[in-house]
């Protein structure tokens, strides 16, 4: 099998980035220098909340027009999407309840404009051999009120796809990488493949998920403090019967699902290597600003109003119903421990915000906002991967929509000798 890939939901183009290694883009043409060992064939992104796509402009600026699609995946014919060998990209935490169709009794209904759906007609039309997602930690427990139900849906919808599971929740800062982020990432195999064939022939899929599993392999755990649950969904009829009755509560962190059969447990990390720090990734970005940090300082009035945000309240709020009740919050670092990875960063990194990061700079004596090129550090692009004529406030959104293109990275090689085998 060759590495042909596609690229639902690309963003500013994650996935490719760890992928293909991407370390630097040419400052003349602004493309990326790539390993191109894997060739995107396809690529989708179009932002529905604005006109504006800086997004799909920085993906085509770094990767060029062709292959590159801006148009809502929901529109899309997925006949018309090329054959590949492996889909990836990272969707967003939606409700992925079903019921019947009105129409047709056999027929299943998603809710509209939730984009599991449209992964799940472009696998049904293309048959990609593997997958690889990501997704928030929170998808193994959503629903609040019916606990797991939303991965339970998703588990069964693949393997009515002809698919087997195996999936891990995976903190990046963890594993010597530069930010505390903790995503689940999902890796489909066809029951075809010759991969999905070896590990349906196991007895035993514990052993294999806690030495061997794709994840577990690339990123080590404690292998003695594992409490391992097993679980069936075989009585599940389908996905609708998922949505209306599961109740076996949430998914834990890392686990396959085979032929309705569920193995999972918590992880503990087990790591040897550095950790990578938030003072490493400032003194990196130091060599590639430009500007100088006037613009990023914090000090008199406004220092006083992170100050406040970042620290611990009780404000006093009324409910609907007209009944009064306290809204508290606990205390932030303020600022940010250097000597750690950085917290998760979100899409209001750019905002006067409580999540948003502040750092003492020791080489100015000042606290500061993180640069953007910081934001794209602690994600592991290329320095100014997003300076593509985008606004500031937007390139701190993409990063904190984007992921940590390292753990692409490490998976890539493990990855690539399983399509190859095919
Ligand atoms: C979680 S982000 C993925 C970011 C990406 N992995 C990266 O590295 O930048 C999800 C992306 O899906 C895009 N998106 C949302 N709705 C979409 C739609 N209907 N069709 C295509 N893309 C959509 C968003 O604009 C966003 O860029």
């Amino acid at each position: 099998m060759e590495l042909k890939v596609v690229e639902l939901f690309a963003g500013v183009g994650g996935f490719r980035v760890g992928l293909n290694q991407i370390k630097s883009f040419d400052e003349n043409t602004g493309r990326a220098i790539e390993s191109n060992e894997w060739e995107f064939v396809w690529a989708n992104q179009w932002e529905p909340s604005t006109k504006a796509q800086p997004a799909f402009d920085c993906y085509v600026k770094r990767f060029g027009e062709k292959n590159s699609i801006n148009i809502d995946i929901n529109k899309i014919d997925k006949k018309s999407i090329p054959n590949h060998t492996l889909l990836v990209g990272g969707f967003p935490c939606q409700d992925y309840s079903v019921a019947r169709t009105l129409s047709n009794e056999l027929g299943i209904e998603g809710k509209k404009g939730v984009l599991w759906w449209d992964i799940v007609d472009t696998l049904y039309e293309k048959k990609p051999p593997f997958i690889l997602l990501e997704n928030v930690d929170r998808l193994l427990k959503s629903p609040a009120k019916q606990r797991g139900r939303d991965f339970a849906v998703i588990l069964k919808t693949l393997d009515e796809l002809g698919y087997i599971v195996q999936w891990r929740m995976i903190n990046a800062g963890e594993y010597g990488m530069p930010q505390r982020r903790r995503r689940v990432f999902i890796f489909a195999s066809l029951k075809s493949t010759k991969y999905a064939k070896k590990i349906l022939k196991l007895k035993n899929w514990e052993k294999y998920l806690k030495k061997d599993g794709f994840f577990n392999e690339i990123f080590p755990i404690k292998l003695e403090e594992c409490i391992v649950e097993e679980k069936s969904m075989e009585a599940f009829i389908d996905p609708v019967d998922v949505s209306e009755n599961y109740c076996y509560g949430k998914f834990l962190t890392t686990g396959m699902f085979i032929n309705g059969k569920i193995v999972n447990f918590d992880v503990k990390e087990s790591f040897k290597g550095n950790q990578y720090t938030l003072r490493k990734i400032m003194n990196v970005a130091r060599s590639y600003e430009i500007s100088n940090l006037e613009n990023y300082i914090i000090t008199g009035e406004s220092l006083e109003k992170w100050k406040y945000l970042k620290g611990a309240k009780r404000i006093p709020r009324i409910k609907p119903n007209g009944s009064e009740y306290f809204y508290s919050e606990g205390n932030m670092s303020f600022p940010e421990d250097l000597d750690l990875p950085s917290r998760t960063m979100l899409t209001s990194e750019g905002t006067v915000n409580r999540s948003s990061h502040v750092v003492y700079d020791e080489s100015i004596n000042k606290n500061r906002k993180i640069t953007e090129i910081e934001a794209e550090l602690l994600q592991m692009f290329p320095p100014n991967w997003t300076n593509t004529g985008m606004t500031s406030r937007q390139r701190y959104f993409m990063m904190g929509n984007a992921l940590v293109t390292g753990i692409i990275s490490s998976l890539e090689n493990k990855l690539k000798n399983i399509i190859l085998e095919e």
